[in-house]
């Protein structure tokens, strides 16, 4: 069976330059999850102009096919159904993320068993504001929307998903008769139901089939979304899963633990029994196994390795790549550079575009200095290289393996193995010179 998933509408009560279907739900557009849903049946969506270019891009495997006058879902689906060849299809609107593969191959198979003309997906909403109103006839039914209801009808709680399985013939004809005389001069998909001669409908639980119109509504379903990508973790801690934000695409091992305001974005993956604390966001990173990210981390297109520590306050910006057991502790920027295994940068550093061997100490305070106004230039350090505090590496500048730079140290040259290097002007103490200067000055000022 194929399906139709209409998505041309002008989106005006979203206030937004972009189409509805494409504002953004958990990294993905809205209308990326009905064509999960459907994803069993050859698809066809049916856009505008302004966003068909962005629709062909997101789904390599989908027909797209434009309305080109933007005056209701009957004239989208037009719009489409000369390119049907099955004798059945499912019609979708794509404002509606939340519906489940399930509920549609549901109603396909009761499709299949009764073949009626047409079969509309209902369901039942305490609030059925906005909705198009199931209206139960002795002869079939009607679908009447709210700005055409009078109060009684308003009444009724039962409402059109948006969702229908139609057979092909029967929704061809039907096409050339429906009418655009309503408050909004459109033409209703909706006219169908009362021009099916058989008409069967399901009802699913209300819960899936809320459709995004609004912001609010936007807010709403995002929040059911996060849920679901949520639940799909059964291995997993959150501590506080209304205030996480995960990706659709995110990976997480179990017996992690994920503590409140985290956000996992992109394609970001997370190994077994880590440990991502508060406000911690990571995004399109690989994470490995029994990593601790301490509080209010960031890190972006990186990798770390294995029993790594980073945090609190770290920022690990695109292409870092921090090996084993290696320890970026608070307010140490890295860049672009690779950190060997077991090394440490534990306070107050920047490094960048530089290269760590294993076991290196970087001590606090200390810089790579790695931009000369036109160009980033490259730090290398060797392994077990001990740097100590408050040291500027200008680069480009390599120190060898088993080196000592001392604290308070501008490198500017390459340094040898094992050398000693030190660049400080030498201490002088002068003993008793504060008694002799408060002396003199206290004569002074009493003149
Ligand atoms: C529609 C239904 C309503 C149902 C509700 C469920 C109609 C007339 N009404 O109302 O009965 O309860 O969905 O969510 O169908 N679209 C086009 N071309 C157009 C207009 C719309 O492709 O010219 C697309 C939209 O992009 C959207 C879908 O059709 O994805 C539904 O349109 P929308 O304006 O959201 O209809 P609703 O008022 O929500
Ligand atoms: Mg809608």
């Amino acid at each position: 069976m194929e399906a139709v998933i209409l998505a041309a509408g002008k989106s005006k009560r979203i206030k937004s330059k972009l189409s509805k279907v494409l504002h953004y739900i958990c990294g993905k557009p809205v209308i990326f999850y009905v064509v999960e849903a459907l994803k069993s049946y050859k698809t066809h969506i049916v856009v505008n102009n302004n966003i068909a270019e962005n629709i062909r891009k997101e789904f390599s495997d989908v027909e797209v096919h434009i309305q080109e006058k933007l005056n209701g879902t009957a004239s989208a689906l037009k719009s489409a159904i000369p390119f049907i060849n099955d004798s059945s299809f499912i019609a979708a609107n794509g404002d509606t993320p939340l519906i489940r593969k399930e509920d549609i191959d549901m109603a396909k198979e009761i499709f299949e068993k009764k073949h009626p003309d047409c079969l509309v997906l209902t369901a039942r909403l305490d609030n059925p504001h906005g909705y198009g109103r199931i209206i139960r006839k002795e002869n079939g039914i009607e679908i009447i929307e709210e700005k055409d209801a009078d109060e009684n009808i308003k009444q009724v709680k039962e409402v059109n998903t948006g969702i229908y399985v139609l057979k092909t013939d029967f929704a061809k004809s039907a096409l050339m008769h429906i009418m655009n005389n309503n408050a909004n001069g459109e033409y209703y998909l909706t006219d169908i139901a009362k021009l099916a001669d058989r008409i069967e409908t399901v009802e699913v639980d209300a819960e899936n089939i809320l459709g995004i119109n609004t912001r609010k509504q936007l807010t709403v379903v995002r929040k059911k979304i996060q849920e679901r990508i949520i639940d799909k973790f059964d291995d997993v801690t959150f501590i506080d899963p209304d205030s996480t934000y995960i990706n659709y695409d995110v990976k997480i091992g179990s017996d992690t633990i994920i503590f409140p305001n985290v956000s996992l974005r992109g394609l970001t993956s997370i190994g077994k029994q880590c440990i991502i604390d508060t406000g911690s966001v990571i995004e399109n990173s690989a994470i490995g196994e029994n990593v601790h990210i301490k509080p209010y981390s960031v890190i972006e297109n990186s990798v770390v390795g294995n029993s790594a520590q980073i945090g609190p306050f770290a920022h690990l910006r695109p292409l870092s790549e921090i090996k084993d057991e290696v320890r970026i502790g608070n307010f140490v920027e890295v860049k672009k550079s690779v950190v060997g295994r077991g090394s440490k940068a534990s306070h107050l550093t920047y490094i960048g575009d530089a290269q760590l061997g294993e076991d290196v100490n970087v001590g606090c305070g200390t810089i790579t200095c790695n931009y000369d106004g036109y160009r980033k230039n490259r730090t290398i350090i060797g392994d077990r290289v001990f740097i100590g505090s408050d040291v500027q590496l200008v680069a480009p500048v390599e120190i060898e393996h088993d080196a000592l730079i001392a604290a308070g140290t501008t490198v500017t040259k390459n340094v040898d193995a094992y050398s000693l290097t030190l660049s400080r002007v030498p201490q002088v103490n002068k003993k008793n010179w504060v008694k002799k200067y408060r002396k003199d000055m206290e004569r002074k000022m009493k003149k």
